[in-house]
């Protein structure tokens, strides 16, 4: 079957044949995959915020941690799996009491990080699907969480997570100022929104508490924007992750060398 003429009088269908006899296709995104690479490298290489430091690195990924089945990992809008290492890694490292998560979506993470810090209450919070979000989102905020989507429900050890939905704009978070080891800010993604979630973020932030943004690369304007702002507090980067995190001195020192 052939396709219709294009305006040339080839038809497209065999001008894509042609293209791929000479593996013309391929190679296009070889090279698309080369430019993205080049693209993220100059945007972590240009990144005002440093690296975290080798040692406690080390020591974080000291600790042993647990996976949920591997049908739940990578899946489009959910933690990539170095992501969720270092998330657990680091929730059982500092032996958090209390976690909260801003954007549950398959509470993939929720559940590594309940299953991996049992002694730990994990809040999640996600905008019920059908909420009009009360401010703009980032053109990537195409994944949306709901009920029937959750993956924590049908594994075991989840007895400690705490659901809750709402708009992160205005969901009262007073009643958690203070009181949180690990807040993990992964919500809307548009420059409001990263701003407000981070404003509550650290109100949660219990002493020697710790912030973790994801998302903080090229493709995510709002979170380099407002991460940047916030450069000055000592924000550092994760290597192989999108993460960025807030590590108070006293926090650092609590995490024990193995
Ligand atoms: C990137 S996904 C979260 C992924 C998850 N944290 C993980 O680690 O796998 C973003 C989530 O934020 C939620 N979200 C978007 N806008 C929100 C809002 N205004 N308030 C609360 N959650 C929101 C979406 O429904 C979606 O589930």
């Amino acid at each position: 079957m052939t396709g219709a003429p294009n305006s040339s009088g080839t038809s497209q269908q065999s001008w894509s044949q042609f293209h791929n006899v000479l593996g013309l296709s391929s190679l296009t995104r070889r090279l698309d995959i080369l430019r993205r690479n080049y693209l993220n490298h100059r945007f972590d290489r240009r990144s005002p915020l440093p690296l975290i430091q080798d040692d406690l690195l080390t020591r974080i990924y000291s600790v042993e941690v647990s996976f949920p089945p591997r049908r739940y990992l990578m899946l489009p809008g959910t933690q990539t799996i170095d992501g969720l290492f270092f998330l657990a890694s680091l929730a059982v490292a500092m032996e958090a009491k209390s976690v909260f998560e801003i954007g549950t979506f398959t509470g993939v993470s929720t559940w590594t990080l309940a299953r991996n810090v049992p002694a730990a209450v994990v809040h999640t919070l996600d905008i019920p699907p059908s909420d009009i979000p009360s401010w703009d989102l980032d053109v990537d905020d195409v994944h949306r969480g709901s009920q029937e989507g959750l993956v924590y429900p049908h594994l075991p050890s989840s007895g400690n997570i705490v659901q809750h939905w709402a708009d992160s704009a205005t969901f009262d978070f007073s009643p958690f100022y203070d009181s949180i080891d690990l807040v993990y800010v992964d919500g809307a993604h548009s420059e409001d929104y990263v701003r407000s979630d981070s404003e509550n973020a650290s109100r949660m932030s219990s002493d020697n508490g710790v912030v973790v943004w994801d998302d903080y690369w090229r493709l995510s304007p709002g979170v380099v924007k407002v991460l940047h702002e916030r450069a000055g507090l000592g924000l550092v980067r994760v290597p192989g992750t999108r993460l960025v995190v807030h590590m108070p001195e006293g926090a650092k020192a609590k995490i024990r060398t193995p």
